[in-house]
C-alpha cells in the first residue's frame, strides 16, 4: 500500500531485531526527495541542499576564497562549496573517517581538542573568510545533556570563527531549539553586522534544527 500524496511510496517491513523508530526512519530515508535527489545529483547527504538553500537566501559562498567546514562528514557541505568555489582552499575537520574530496583537506580529530584550531589554520594557508559548523553532538537522550553539549559545539565554532575570520567574514552554525542562546546572540551582534536564524527547507519539519548565520565580520575585538 502507498501512503501520502502522488508517486510511489515505499513501505518498510517491520523486520525482527529493527525497531519501530528505526524502521520510520528507513521509511522516511526512502522517500525523502532530497535523498533522491542527492543520490541522482552525486551529493553524499541531504545535508548538501541545506547549504545550497542557505547559500541563495544569504549569498554565503559568494567570493568566499578560504573556507572551514566543521563537522564535514560524510561531505555533503564540502563538496557543495568545491562545485560553487572551485578555487577555494577547503578543510574539514570531523571525528569521522571521510573519504576523499578533491581539493578539500579533512583532519579526522575532535574540533573541541586543543590543537585543532591551529592544524585548520595550518592546513587553510591564511585566514578563512567562511566557517561552517553543521556540527551536532551524539544525543545521549538527556534532553538537557544534549542541549549543553550541543550548545558548547556552537559556542566554541565561535569563539574559533570570531578569533581566525578575514574582516568581513561569515559564519554559520546549526542550532538546536529555535536557536542559539540569548548571551551568544548577543556576542555574535557585537561581532557581525548581521545575525540572522534560517530554517532552511531541506530541514525537516520535526526536527528543532535550526542554522544562525551571521555575516559582515567585524575584525577581532581587542
Ligand atoms: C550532520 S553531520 C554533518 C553533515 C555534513 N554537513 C554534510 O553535508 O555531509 C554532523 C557531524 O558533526 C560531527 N561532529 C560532532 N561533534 C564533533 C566534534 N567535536 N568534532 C568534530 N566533528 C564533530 C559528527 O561526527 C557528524 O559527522
Amino acid at each position: 500500500m502507498s501512503r501520502g500524496g502522488g508517486g510511489l511510496r515505499t513501505r518498510v517491513k517491520t523486520a525482527r531485531g529493527r525497531t519501530a523508530q528505526s524502521t520510520r526512519w528507513l521509511e522516511r530515508q526512502l522517500n525523502d526527495p532530497y535523498v533522491k535527489r542527492a543520490k541522482a545529483e552525486g551529493y553524499r547527504s541531504r545535508a548538501a541542499y541545506k547549504l545550497l538553500e542557505l547559500d541563495e537566501r544569504f549569498a554565503l559562498l559568494k567570493g568566499a576564497t578560504r573556507v572551514v567546514d566543521l563537522g564535514i562528514a560524510p561531505g555533503g557541505w564540502s563538496q557543495v562549496v568545491r562545485r560553487k568555489l572551485p578555487k577555494a582552499a577547503v578543510v574539514g575537520i570531523d571525528l569521522l573517517p571521510v573519504d576523499p574530496i578533491d581539493g578539500v583537506t579533512i583532519l579526522q580529530m575532535d574540533f573541541m581538542d586543543d590543537a585543532a584550531p591551529d592544524r585548520l589554520l595550518a592546513a587553510l594557508g591564511g585566514a578563512p573568510d567562511l566557517v561552517l559548523s553543521d556540527m551536532a553532538a551524539n544525543t545521549v537522550g538527556h534532553p538537557q545533556t544534549d542541549a549543553l553539549r550541543t550548545m558548547a559545539l556552537v559556542e566554541t565554532a565561535h569563539a574559533f570563527a570570531a578569533d581566525v575570520l578575514a574582516p568581513g567574514g561569515t559564519f554559520v552554525a546549526k542550532v538546536f531549539a529555535g536557536g542559539a542562546d540569548s548571551a551568544l546572540v548577543a556576542e555574535m551582534k557585537r561581532n557581525f553586522a548581521t545575525v540572522k536564524h534560517a530554517k532552511p527547507p531541506a530541514s525537516r519539519k520535526a526536527s528543532s534544527e535550526w542554522y544562525v548565520v551571521a555575516q559582515g565580520f567585524k575584525g577581532r575585538a581587542g
